[in-house]
């Protein structure tokens, strides 16, 4: 088990005083596997609108009925669901954590504005968007392996074109809206899971630093 050492609470960034970091990048692109490695370095709480709207539906809500469909096909669930779930979890934590990754949410710029509404409610906004560069063929590659590993639903030949579609068209634009903010980091996301840790850690120290 690693062990890091977990600055001081409350971080003072922008001077917002939380560390909330948006992980971007395609499907397959690392998010999931780096947010978990984050968020014990910085003692962060992990909202992954993936992992969430999966456990609605393993569990077999209203809710979670509702997205099933639409997550099996590849396509982005609706704003408003994932904006709610996001919004509650938002309140219901920030005032017990010093921050927070953002994995697999917003994904479209709807959801960015919507984003940027609930953190200034709070008092508060995004420290840094860091996105994982990854070419498609290793997605495709790295999904497959992992469809043979964990068996996602999602993770089928079909389904990655139509996650990679989704993510191009409706995704892809919301690090135009970081890159506007200058919050915007573009990280190579080829390399060792430990090297790729490194350049997220080095970019969110930056950030600390320069705050
Ligand atoms: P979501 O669960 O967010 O899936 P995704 O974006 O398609 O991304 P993944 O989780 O597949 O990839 P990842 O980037 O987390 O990579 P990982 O670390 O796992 O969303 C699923 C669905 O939910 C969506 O299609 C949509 O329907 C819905 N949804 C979710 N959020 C939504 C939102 N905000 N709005 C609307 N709808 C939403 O890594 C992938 C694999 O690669 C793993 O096996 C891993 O071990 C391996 N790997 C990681 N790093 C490396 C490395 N450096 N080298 C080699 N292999 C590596
Ligand atoms: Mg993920």
């Amino acid at each position: 088990m690693r062990t890091f050492a977990v600055p001081s609470f409350p971080y003072s960034t922008r001077g917002l005083h939380m560390l909330n970091i948006v992980l971007f990048g395609p499907p397959g692109s690392g998010k999931g596997t780096q947010a978990a490695l984050l968020l014990e370095k910085y003692g962060l709480k992990h909202l992954s609108t993936g992992d969430m709207l999966r456990a609605e539906k393993a569990s077999g809500s209203e809710l979670g009925n509702r997205v099933a469909e639409i997550m099996a096909s590849g396509k982005l669930v609706s704003d408003d669901i994932v904006n709610e779930i996001v919004r509650s979890q938002v309140h219901a934590h920030h005032a017990n954590v010093p921050g927070f990754i953002f994995d697999g949410y917003p994904r479209t710029i709807e959801q960015a504005k919507t984003l940027d509404g609930y953190l200034q409610e709070i008092g508060s906004g995004i420290t840094a968007c860091l996105f994982l560069d990854v070419p498609k063929a290793e997605l495709v590659n790295r999904l497959l392996q992992r469809a043979h590993e964990l068996g996602r639903a999602d993770d089928t030949e079909v389904v990655i074109e139509e996650r990679v579609i989704e993510y191009n068209t409706k995704t892809l634009p919301v690090a135009d809206h970081y890159k506007a903010q200058a919050k915007l980091h573009m990280v190579d996301g080829l390399g060792s899971k430990d090297e790729i840790f490194g350049r997220l850690v080095a970019l969110v120290d930056e950030s600390l630093k320069t705050a």
